[in-house]
């Protein structure tokens, strides 16, 4: 972390969650924003479009932020079963992920289709939370790097700013199975991916845009994490479903 960049503890609930855990969940996690006072992090959470109404009345005055888990790239029309950031900003979302690992694997993302999504987002007004990270196999290729790059090239949007875009990156092998990279691993990839964002948008705005780690992030491994100098937050599917661990990840900052 650097003084510069405000962290960002951002939770990913994925497809958990209903009315009664759930709520329950956004009203600890309020209660836990409120009672840090002036906060030196900003907390959002990101719950199943099912709950984004109910979930941003549970935190409504607590200072946390509300994001959605992805979006549809166009403002309406005949998309059944999608969602526009016009009607993700009337539910109170600030942020939207977009090109999570889940969602360029299950349903056939590129980087393209993350980046007209991360486009759309912007023009709504929304904050992007863009998504990027390599496969196991990709790892063991020595291709990291390479993934990496390509990545950041065709999923952040040329119109890229600190005030509209977070990128977190996510190995896909680190996500959910308790395993993470080392630290200097984490150092490296964030340091490349600030540099990249820097040859793509300019060196300003890379040294605003805020890098978060996902994957595995758990409050045992948080502050180490946390401490590096170009990771400004993370991404926490699993800890965020309980709000020790988040909180406990958000006391790491
Ligand atoms: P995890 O998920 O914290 O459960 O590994 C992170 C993510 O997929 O965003």
């Amino acid at each position: 972390m650097t003084a510069s960049r405000r962290p960002l503890i951002a939770g990913n609930w994925k497809m958990n969650g209903l009315s009664g855990d759930g709520l329950t969940l956004a009203a600890a996690v309020a209660d836990y924003y409120k009672g840090k006072g002036a906060a030196s992090f900003d907390m959002l959470i990101c719950p199943p479009f099912t709950l984004l109404g109910a979930a941003g009345g549970a935190i409504e005055g607590s200072g946390v932020s509300l994001g959605a888990q992805d979006c549809h790239m166009a403002e309406k029309g005949a998309h059944t079963g999608d969602i526009s950031i016009a009607m993700l900003a009337d539910t109170g979302c600030s942020h939207v992920i977009v090109g999570h690992s889940e969602r360029r694997t299950d349903h056939g993302e590129t980087n393209e289709v993350v980046c007209a999504k991360a486009e759309a987002t912007n023009a709504g007004g929304l904050i992007a939370v863009v998504c990027i990270g390599e496969t196991e196999a990709e790892r063991d290729a020595g291709k990291t790097l390479d993934v990496v790059k390509t990545q950041i090239a065709g999923s952040v949007p040329g119109g890229a700013t600190a005030a509209n875009t977070v990128v977190a990156y996510e190995p896909v092998w680190a996500i959910g199975t308790g395993r993470t990279p080392t630290s200097d691993e984490v150092q490296d990839v964030h340091a490349f991916i600030r540099s990249e964002l820097a040859g793509k948008l300019g060196q300003d705005h890379a040294d605003g845009i805020r890098l978060l780690y996902g994957g595995s992030m758990n409050p045992g491994n948080a502050k180490e994490l946390l401490a590096l100098a170009d990771v400004d937050g993370g991404l926490i599917g699993g800890a965020s479903l309980k709000p020790g661990d988040f909180g406990a990840i958000g006391d790491s900052c």
